[in-house]
């Protein structure tokens, strides 16, 4: 979900208000998902890089973060989304880290649309967590860390979306990106609409996978 900084910038705005109208990005976008009949869709919230950044804007995401969860919470229950969580997000604040866990077990029970939601995720990370288990349990093969992958109960990742005229992986989903569809576009996160998404999903029905092979 990147943008929101440059969006604010051209606005000359604070960047937070930039994070601000990100988060409402999310909520269309999450009401809208409801209805097109995706499985799961992972949004790339917070990184282990982000952690770079000034501690006022860290403690600014962090906000929204449980505010976003204290206002859309109980929409999120009653519409049968179920949430996930990938990322090392125990690292959190404690009192994050309740909400976060609230949160879970509320949509626990849910059968409709996964949002999986990446917090302090980093795909380097993921990969050395999971195959630091898997060496635990027995041979390291690719199921066998794929099996350890914070993704482990998320389907397979079909379309992968990186906004704002950024052309990198950044760290996210390097695994499951290996014959993802990969979708760029200019638009800023806070501008990102549901028509934009449909767009993105029109393409790769359009598109021929072969996995690799012929
Ligand atoms: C949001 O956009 C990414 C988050 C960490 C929430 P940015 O804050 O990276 O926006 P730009 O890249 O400065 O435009
Ligand atoms: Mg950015």
């Amino acid at each position: 979900m990147d943008g929101n900084g440059r969006w604010a910038r051209q606005r000359r705005l604070p960047r937070v208000i930039g994070h601000q109208r990100g988060v409402e990005a999310v909520r269309r976008l999450v009401r809208a998902v409801r209805h097109m009949g995706l499985e799961a869709l992972t949004l790339y919230a917070f990184s282990t890089e982000n952690w770079r950044r000034p501690e006022d804007e860290i403690a600014a995401l962090m906000g929204l973060l449980k505010r976003f969860i204290l206002s859309d919470l109980d929409e999120f229950a009653a519409n049968g989304v179920r949430l996930r969580i990938i990322g090392d997000y125990k690292a959190f604040a404690p009192d994050v880290v309740e909400l976060i866990e609230q949160a879970l077990a509320r949509t626990a029970g849910n059968s409709g649309t996964t949002l999986a939601v990446a917090l302090n995720y980093g795909a380097q990370d993921e990969i050395a967590r999971a195959a630091t288990r898997a060496a635990a349990k027995g041979p390291i093969t690719a199921e066998t860390i794929a099996a350890e992958l914070d993704t482990a109960e998320l389907p397979p990742l079909d379309l992968l979306i990186r906004t704002s005229g950024e052309v990198r992986l950044s760290n996210f989903l390097l695994w499951q990106a290996a014959y993802a569809e990969l979708w760029f576009t200019e638009v800023l996160w806070p501008d990102f609409a549901p028509a934009h998404l449909e767009e993105a999903l029109a393409a790769f029905a359009a598109r021929e996978r072969r996995y690799g092979g012929r």
